[in-house]
């Protein structure tokens, strides 16, 4: 079992500048939460308890301002600074004191997901004995992701930001890994925008042909925050649902409640931690 899980919440955001000037991408909202809710959110539906976050060198404040370590939550968390982006593999470089021997999974901090079939999913995937795995997405804009050639459910070929079509199925942000990504990070070249890549990762798994997939339905949303028009879009998907339902996405606490890693008690102190607002409201019906 995939215990434990890396958020790499670093990047300038330079895209979504003056917006990101003084406050972290990440700490911006999602309709009613900031961003960083929703990936964390994620590795909490997949049982992971014990989680790095790896932030800007400088912006650690902000981020301990709103999620101080897991306790709240009945979670491990804990940071580390990253001076310059260097790449996603080089969280793994970064996190190999926090991931020791054990096998581990990232998420992007500016990834969304949403979908019935996603916790169903995401315990599969943190069955992973050894390998790695990503979740596919199929999108009407691959060239602007990573993207896989499938043959049932193991990855033959991967392209990061093909300019020729060659498959429609997205390599979302969030990734399963055995203990030896470690190693192959380390080894790997930066590239020629010199970073690290993913895709190289990636492929070192592929070539001894332990990628595997999973595939998010069409009944699924993956959605990449990295622009301001993707915050709106984002924004507005979670309102919509979130009005209709009465339920709310990414809510940390009821995340945690439901798992059974917090009690009534522990939900009590997260409402005066975050004061009078509807985000409490809600937390108060939760215990009711
Ligand atoms: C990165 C990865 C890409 C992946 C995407 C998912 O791209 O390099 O393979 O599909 O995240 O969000 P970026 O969004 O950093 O350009």
């Amino acid at each position: 079992m995939i215990k434990k899980g890396i958020i790499l919440s670093g990047g300038m955001g330079t895209r979504m500048s003056p917006l990101t000037k003084a406050v972290n991408k990440q700490l911006l909202p999602i309709y009613d939460k900031p961003l960083i809710f929703y990936p964390l959110s994620i590795l909490m539906l997949a049982k992971i308890r014990e989680v790095l976050i790896i932030v800007n060198k400088g912006q650690l404040d902000q981020y301990k301002k709103i999620i101080p370590d897991g306790d709240r939550l009945g979670m491990k968390i804990s940071y580390k600074e990253q001076d310059k982006p260097r790449g996603l593999p080089d969280a793994f470089i970064l996190g190999e004191d926090f991931i020791k021997k054990d096998k581990v999974s990232m998420i992007l901090g500016d990834n969304f997901f949403y979908g019935q079939s996603l916790t169903k999913i995401l315990n599969n995937c943190v069955k992973l004995q050894q390998g790695a795995k990503v979740l596919l997405h199929k999108v009407a804009n691959p060239e602007n992701f990573g993207v896989a050639i499938l043959n049932k459910k193991k990855i033959v070929k991967i392209k990061e930001k093909p300019k020729n079509f060659i498959s429609n199925y997205a390599i979302t942000g969030l990734y399963f890994f055995d203990n030896k990504v470690i190693q192959y990070a380390k080894k790997l070249k930066p590239s020629k925008r010199n970073e690290l890549e993913i895709t190289d990762l990636l492929n070192e798994y592929r070539k001894r042909n332990k990628l595997s997939a999973e595939l998010i339905g069409r009944g699924g949303a993956w959605l990449d925050t990295g622009s301001i028009e993707d915050f709106y879009k984002t924004s507005n998907f979670v309102s919509v649902i979130e009005n209709q339902q009465g339920f709310k996405i990414a809510c940390l606490e009821e995340i945690a409640f439901n798992n059974g890693w917090i009690q009534k008690n522990d939900i009590k102190k997260s409402i005066k931690f975050y004061g009078n607002c509807n985000y409490s409201k809600y937390l108060m019906k939760i215990i009711l």
